[in-house]
């Protein structure tokens, strides 16, 4: 009989599984270890409001039910809050889902895309699972270089994706560098600003896409709960953009692809100003204290705007197996191509003191 190798698709026979943070439970088990510490997944260490825990015990009674397949009532208090209409919002089992959604509306076998070398690496995923030509650019700095992204732009461009700010580096494109990328490119292509750390920024000079929409140029830009939201279990993000696609976008979006309970859970998350208050300052008090105790170190570290720190740490994957039989679950770069860094989630005060002494016990053993 045939081998089951030859009857799947070409383009996707060379794909590996995603590689996610690896759980708490089976580190615990592998390892013997009664506590382990999770700074993998760039989750909110503080956790969901408590108010979205409420909404969800009270949502419980009706999960015999299909759940609003559009997300109608969601996307209307977004829309509000985005000053959009409910037309330009598609809701996503995770954003994750949404780029997916994006590659099968728009790309056809043969089509390129541009992206970024050492992002997100679901875009090059998407283009590779529509069989496109996925060119990736080199970054500068470990930030995106949107000039020689614009200079691979071609006639069979259809789509380019910018994670701002990127995941792993956490570094972000400005104001400036967009406009001007904005200007030069041709107005057919698609834009994708993937904003999944959006509410973490602090930087003055991070550009307002959302006006790219308004103004009906070919812009999605993402957003998800999974992050300050302290959502990433319940898997629900958004995309924005113009309603011509959006409304083909929907055409591919899988019925009732975010359940009830993800749907009560993001609108109740949204009206928790406090949380997100609460939440952004643990982000900003932690990476405070991690970047002086890293430059004490002598530790070299990027910069972010994001709840991450990508650091440099020699041999990454090294230091990663070290530091999980010491109980903390960091995440090493290789599948980014960045095999001397680890990244770590910013995470509660106690969780950032226990990283860097485990950090120092394991730099002193291996150098
Ligand atoms: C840049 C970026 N985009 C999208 C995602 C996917 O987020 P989710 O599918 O949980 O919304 C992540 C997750 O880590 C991310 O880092």
């Amino acid at each position: 009989m045939d081998d089951i190798k030859n009857l799947v698709r070409k383009n996707i026979s060379q794909f590996q599984p995603y590689l996610p943070g690896r759980p708490i439970e089976q580190v615990k088990k592998e390892k013997k270890l009664k506590k382990v510490f999770k700074l993998a997944s760039n989750e909110n260490s503080l956790g969901s409001s408590p108010r979205v825990i409420k909404a969800i015990e009270k949502a419980l009674g009706n999960i015999h039910r299909y759940p609003d397949g559009g997300g109608f009532y969601l996307k209307e208090v977004l829309a509000k809050k985005l000053k959009l209409n409910v037309e330009n919002i598609i809701l996503g089992n995770g954003t994750d889902e949404i780029i997916e959604i994006i590659g099968k509306t728009f790309l056809n076998p043969g089509d390129e895309i541009v992206v970024s070398a050492h992002a997100f690496i679901r875009y090059y995923m998407a283009g590779k699972l529509m069989a496109c030509k996925v060119k990736t650019i080199p970054m500068k700095n470990l930030t995106h270089d949107l000039v020689q992204m614009q200079k691979a732009i071609n006639k069979r461009t259809k789509i380019v994706f910018i994670a701002n700010p990127n995941n792993p580096t956490g570094t972000y494109v400005n104001k400036k560098e967009v406009i001007n990328f904005m200007k030069s490119i041709p107005k057919r292509i698609i834009v994708v600003f993937d904003e999944a750390y959006y509410e973490y920024v602090t930087r003055k000079d991070f550009p307002d896409v959302l006006s790219y929409i308004k103004n009906k140029r070919r812009v999605i830009v993402l957003r998800t709960f999974s992050k300050i939201y302290g959502l990433a279990g319940l898997r629900i993000g958004y995309g924005m953009s113009i309603k011509e696609i959006i409304g083909y976008m929907e055409r591919i979006r899988p019925p009732f692809n975010t359940n009830s309970l993800s749907q009560i859970a993001a609108k109740v998350s949204l009206s928790d100003k406090e949380q997100i208050k609460r939440s952004r300052k643990v982000v900003a008090e932690g990476k405070k204290y991690l970047e002086q105790a890293l430059g004490k170190m002598g530790v070299e570290y990027v910069s972010s705007e994001a709840n991450f720190i990508l650091i440099k740490v020699g041999k990454g994957k090294d230091v990663f197996n070290r530091l999980l039989n010491k109980g903390i679950i960091a995440r090493a770069m290789d599948e980014y191509e960045l095999p001397e860094y680890i990244r770590i989630t910013i995470g509660l005060p106690r969780e950032n003191k226990l990283f860097i002494k485990k950090l120092k016990e394991v730099l002193n053993q291996c150098f």
